[in-house]
């Protein structure tokens, strides 16, 4: 099926109007841990919303990979999608509404040739922080745009976020595509959902503050997004997403490893096709999600989980390599845009067969469980022990194992799930304490000492033992650090101690600790430490201590290293051939 190639024609575009293109960050956030997922185009840009200058400048453009999981269970239908891909082009206090909306209006215009008569916009109406958006409703009106096709909406459709997050934010103008065949009414009417958003954009202008209230930005920005998937079926003419050339390629490989039509079975083949393509992404995003009962390790089985049981139910053989097929598909589609895709290739066909297996081992005995429980319920409700059970011994996501009951129209009891799974962890976590302690497990000051302390022996060891010395590992806890470096021997008592002067020498001096966003070749280039290059994303960040030290890293770290308490080497010894390992923790 030929392809929209709408990715190439608005970079392209935005380059035309002196936007530098950006690489997409990963989808799971590098520093920002109060989100699982990317799941707008700006999300990674929030510091230089607030103002901090960007490397690649004012004027940015990008195709983002972005996961938004509240609604994966409606997936199914002709629009929803888990993963998605957003487009956006960036202000950052340059340009305003003027050239934002010309240009919006130029791209679709001109460049995907959309007739004027399937447009329409919504504008602001205005609130107690900003007044109506009059400015944007006259350069549409000026565009060509029809008054009746401007309306304008309050908070809830105009205004991005929304009242409630803080962060930065502002009003929007929105754009329509009108989606139909019918007639297409003079009117704009926005609760008629032949009327289709397409482009969202937002004029960042404000911070909602912690403390509720909302002050200016020290300078004006524009955010836009345009949903790829959405944008593309539309121009391809189509009503179902999963029938244009997105997702065509998909579908097909679905139908013929489960050797039926797409018609008549549309839902499994979507939720298949929706949930591998997001497990795709996510196992070859860099932050190495692996599934497990976590944060994005849960999202990643239950996607894996759900799709087998579609699977399932379109008889496809389990035992095959059916999601082995189908993702690569979604690798060979996506990898010219995001490389990862293939450079992590193994990884995602590892993590989809294990988690398959792994489930599958238990996924008939679990739904026979099912059943039996299913035949017994008293009245409407599964109770909590039956729920637990059949996530603790057969592996069914609670949300598997609602779905399945919401079939038969019983109800599970989750809350008490809820309760008796947070019981279940603390007893674990209690058992397991120190033994599961990775990294940076918890970031109070103590670690964060450590950590710049880390930094300084990777850097004393380059002196001390030679420059091959690399970083293989670190793990901190509150107690002491624990560190691991290539190195072909045993180090003399001599060494130790050299090191161990240096790294307690540097903390002595007081150097300062910074940070600096660069280009991860540059920072290459500059000889900056890192341990697993293909990780970081092309905009890296790093930290320098004084002239002593460069390494890539997301941090936290002191300010300066006056702040740290000298450290006393423990324990040196080998962790496996040519890795050695020190154990330090800081004097008394
Ligand atoms: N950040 C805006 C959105 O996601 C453009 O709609």
């Amino acid at each position: 099926m030929e392809s929209l190639n709408l990715r190439e024609k608005y970079i392209n575009f935005f380059e035309s109007k002196g936007h530098k293109q950006i690489p997409s960050a990963p989808v799971v956030p590098e520093n920002d841990p109060s989100v699982l997922f990317n799941t707008a185009g700006m999300q990674p840009l929030v510091p230089y919303l607030l103002g901090e200058p960007h490397p690649y400048g004012k004027r940015l453009c990008d195709y983002q990979k972005c996961m938004r999981t509240n609604d994966l269970d409606e997936v199914g239908d002709v629009t929803h999608h888990t993963f998605f891909e957003m487009l956006g082009n960036w202000s950052l206090g340059d340009y305003f509404k003027k050239e934002s909306i010309t240009w919006s209006f130029e791209f679709l215009t001109k460049v995907l040739e959309i007739p004027l008569e399937r447009l329409a916009v919504t504008v602001f109406k205005g609130n107690d922080i900003v007044s109506p958006d009059n400015e944007s409703a006259s350069i549409w009106k000026e565009l060509g745009i029809n008054e009746k096709r401007i309306k304008y909406l309050g908070e809830d459709d105009n205004w991005w976020p929304n009242m409630e997050s803080t962060g930065p934010c502002g009003p929007d103008t929105e754009i329509f595509y009108f989606r139909s065949e019918d007639e297409i009414p003079e009117e704009f009417d926005t609760s008629d959902d032949r009327w289709v958003e397409i482009w969202n954009n937002v004029f960042m202008q404000y911070n909602h503050n912690e403390d509720g209230t909302f002050t200016e930005l020290p300078q004006k920005n524009v955010d836009t997004g345009m949903g790829v998937e959405r944008v593309t079926a539309l121009l391809e003419g189509q009503t179902d997403n999963y029938t244009s050339s997105i997702w065509y390629d998909i579908i097909k490989t679905i139908e013929k490893v489960a050797n039926l039509q797409y018609v008549g079975h549309e839902k499994e083949m979507r939720i298949i096709a929706d949930h591998i393509r997001s497990a795709v992404f996510i196992s070859a995003d860099p932050a190495g999600i692996k599934p497990s009962n976590t944060d994005q390790g849960y999202i990643l089985r239950r996607l894996i989980r759900r799709a087998i049981r579609y699977a399932k139910k379109l008889d496809i053989d389990i035992n095959s390599d059916w999601e082995q097929q189908i993702a690569l598909t979604i690798i060979e589609k996506n990898k010219k845009y995001y490389k990862e895709l293939e450079e992590n290739r193994d990884v995602v066909l590892e993590v989809l067969k294990t988690e398959k297996v792994k489930f599958n081992r238990t996924l008939e005995k679990g739904l026979k469980e099912f059943e039996k429980i299913i035949g017994k319920v008293n009245g409407k409700v599964l109770d909590k022990d039956n729920a637990f059970r059949l996530y603790d011994t057969f592996g069914f996501p609670i949300e598997l194992t609602v779905e399945l009951a919401k079939e038969m129209g019983i109800e599970v009891d989750v809350n008490g799930f809820k309760e008796k799974f947070k019981a279940h962890q603390e007893l674990s976590r209690a058992g397991a304490k120190e033994k599961f302690k990775g990294g940076l497990a918890s970031t109070g000051e103590v670690e964060t000492q450590y950590h710049t302390a880390t930094h300084l022996l990777n850097a004393a060891l380059k002196v001390v033992v030679g420059p091959q010395v690399h970083q293989k590992g670190s793990n901190i806890t509150h107690e002491r650090m624990r560190f691991d470096f290539s190195c072909d021997h045993k180090l003399t008592d001599e060494e130790k101690q050299k090191a161990q002067d240096l790294v307690n020498e540097w903390i002595d001096k007081g150097y300062d600790v910074t940070k600096e966003e660069m280009k991860k070749e540059d920072a290459i280039k500059s000889g900056a430490e890192c341990m697993f290059i293909e990780r970081y994303p092309d905009i890296v960040t790093v930290y320098k201590i004084g002239d002593v030290s460069s390494e890539l890293c997301g941090g936290p770290h002191v300010s300066n290293t006056s702040q740290i308490p000298h450290i006393k080497i423990k324990k040196e010894e080998a962790v496996s051939a040519g890795v050695r390992r020190i154990k330090a923790v800081f004097a008394e």
